[in-house]
């Protein structure tokens, strides 16, 4: 069972996926990151499919394609998204379907989406935390695997609060990582 991990941010909960002795692939990152630092300082290759246009024009299909090219090359069976800044197109879906999990940092369904950690602070919400499903389609709003709770305490900013819900995902998405690829081994 080969895992692929797509990243794009400062990679420490692709740090925590091989902390907990999960064997990682490839990784792929949509932009230079720290997330390629880590994997080559732990001997994994990372892809750098590069992101270059953020409009209109950005030719989704066409960049999905790459990264499920890359994957393929690396015959990965299962793919863990860990922070990969560009939502990719349903053909991705297809081909990984039902092998594909995601890390959010909120409860979903509650604050879909990039700015779920923003949005959670300006609704007033007392709880948020974090959930890992598996992804289809439609942009976090696949089957739930796992979930927990991060209380927002006063004075939080978005960036303490989200930290706070790291350090939760540090341990949730490995753990579930490790449960999904047992259950995909063995179906
Ligand atoms: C995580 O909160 C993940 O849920 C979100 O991006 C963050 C990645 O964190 N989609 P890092 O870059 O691994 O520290």
């Amino acid at each position: 069972m080969r895992l692929g991990v797509l990243a794009s941010g400062t990679g420490t909960i692709l740090a925590a996926i091989l902390e907990a002795g999960i064997k990682v692939a490839v990784v792929v990152v949509d932009r230079p990151c720290a997330a390629t630092t880590i994997a080559s300082d732990a001997g994994i290759e990372a892809v750098m499919i590069q992101r270059t246009s953020f409009g209109q024009a950005f030719d989704r299909e066409a960049y999905t394609k790459q990264v499920t090219a890359a994957l393929e090359e690396h015959a990965i069976d299962v793919a863990a998204i860990a922070g990969f800044g560009t939502i990719l197109s349903a053909s991705f879906c297809e081909r990984f379907e039902g092998r594909v999990l995601n890390t959010h940092p909120s409860l979903l369904p509650a604050f879909k989406g990039w700015h779920a950690v923003d949005e959670a602070l300006a609704a007033g919400v007392k709880v948020t935390g974090c959930t890992v499903h598996v992804v289809t389609a439609e942009v976090d709003a696949g089957p739930i695997v796992a979930q927990e709770a991060v209380p927002v305490l006063p004075g939080d900013d978005a960036a303490s609060l989200h930290e706070r819900i790291k350090t939760v995902e540090r341990e949730l998405f490995p753990r579930a990582i490790k449960e999904f690829m047992a259950s995909v081994a063995q179906p």
